[in-house]
């Protein structure tokens, strides 16, 4: 049984962030890989507004629209992401606007024609990405917060209900798991949001494993779970939206103990009945966004170069099984 069998067999998504280029390109084994394995995908770039919106007038929807009709074709979902994100990814008219009107209007627009044109064939948006500082509990210095103010996040939630109160709104972060402050500042953040009632479906825990190269703490399922679990304690449904794993280049057992993390981290994830996705960020290590910003050979992805599942990926597999014997669908 393929990946995608096993989640479908226990009601859940399996999604992988999908490369615009390599996808684009045409590749067939990508494609087939991607359909064979997969149930949901992730535009890894193409719908962030620095793509799909350059400008004020101008829109780029070719990558992000062959992938929405992949994804129909072969019965997949697809998340959206993302919308605001204060990080990176947004282009310089919106991170230089320096009046707030302007900046609501920016918003209001750009939600208003994403919303109308995924209407009924995007399920669900990461409307705000990483809205915490990436290493500390505090939250993120943007134009978001700093024009908007501190309660940006419920304005983002309601405008884009106001937009398609049927499609389902997440807020997404990473390191939260890792770093204990992070998780306390964001656990905060949503339980206000939840207490005044604002339209949040969702949270989104990224999941990314960069230790040592960057997280300042290794992989945790107990903290994975405790993230989980406090979400879903709120009502909310909880998704694990980034997931990789860096293989230490030195080490020798290297993919087998990552393998083990995988297993560990998504049995962890879908142990709770509120978590009903996990999303690896890529296929293949054949391309990752590892490679490119935390150095070459750490192997991230369930996949080979050659596309060839690894320990990692009958790991997870097995994490995916277990869920489907104890809530089998039908
Ligand atoms: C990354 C992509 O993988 C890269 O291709 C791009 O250059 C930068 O963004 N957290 C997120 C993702 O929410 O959108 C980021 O994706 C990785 C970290």
């Amino acid at each position: 049984m393929s990946l995608r069998d096993l989640a479908a067999a226990g009601g859940v998504r399996v999604g992988a962030a999908v490369n615009d280029q390599i996808f684009g390109s045409g590749d067939e084994h990508y494609r087939s890989l991607l359909a064979d394995e997969f149930n949901s995908v992730t535009a890894e770039r193409a719908m962030k507004w620095s793509w799909i919106h350059p400008e004020p007038d101008r829109w780029d929807w070719k990558a992000s629209d062959e992938l929405v009709e992949f994804a129909e074709a072969h019965q997949m979902q697809v998340r959206g992401h993302t919308v605001v994100w204060p990080h990176w990814g947004t282009p310089d008219y919106i991170t230089q606007c320096a009046d707030a009107d302007a900046l609501r209007q920016h918003l209001v627009d750009h939600v208003h024609e994403l919303f109308s044109h995924w209407a009924g064939s995007v399920a669900r948006v990461d409307v705000v990405n990483e809205p915490l500082h990436w290493l500390e509990g505090r939250p993120a210095d943007s134009v978001w917060r700093s024009l908007l103010g501190e309660d940006y996040l419920a304005e983002v939630l309601t405008v884009a209900h106001q937009a398609d109160s049927n499609i389902e709104l997440w807020i997404n972060e990473t390191h939260t798991e890792v770093i204990p402050d992070k998780h306390d500042l964001f656990t905060r953040i949503v339980a206000d949001l939840v207490e005044r009632d604002l339209p949040l479906h969702g949270i989104g825990i990224q999941g990314h494993q960069l230790y040592p190269d960057f997280s300042p703490g290794p992989p945790d399922p107990d903290q994975l779970y405790r993230g989980v679990t406090t979400f879903s304690d709120m009502g909310l449904e909880v998704a694990v939206t980034e997931m990789d794993v860096l293989a230490h280049p030195t080490d020798p057992a290297r993919l087998d103990v990552q393998g083990r993390i995988y297993g560990e981290l998504v049995d962890a994830a879908l142990s709770v009945d509120a978590c009903q996705e996990v999303t690896f960020w890529g296929l293949s290590d054949a391309h990752s966004w590892v490679d490119e910003h935390f150095g070459p050979d750490r192997a991230p992805l369930l996949f080979d170069r050659e596309g060839h599942p690894k320990p990692a990926y009958d790991a997870v597999t097995a994490a995916f099984a277990s869920r489907a014997r104890r809530t089998p669908v039908g």
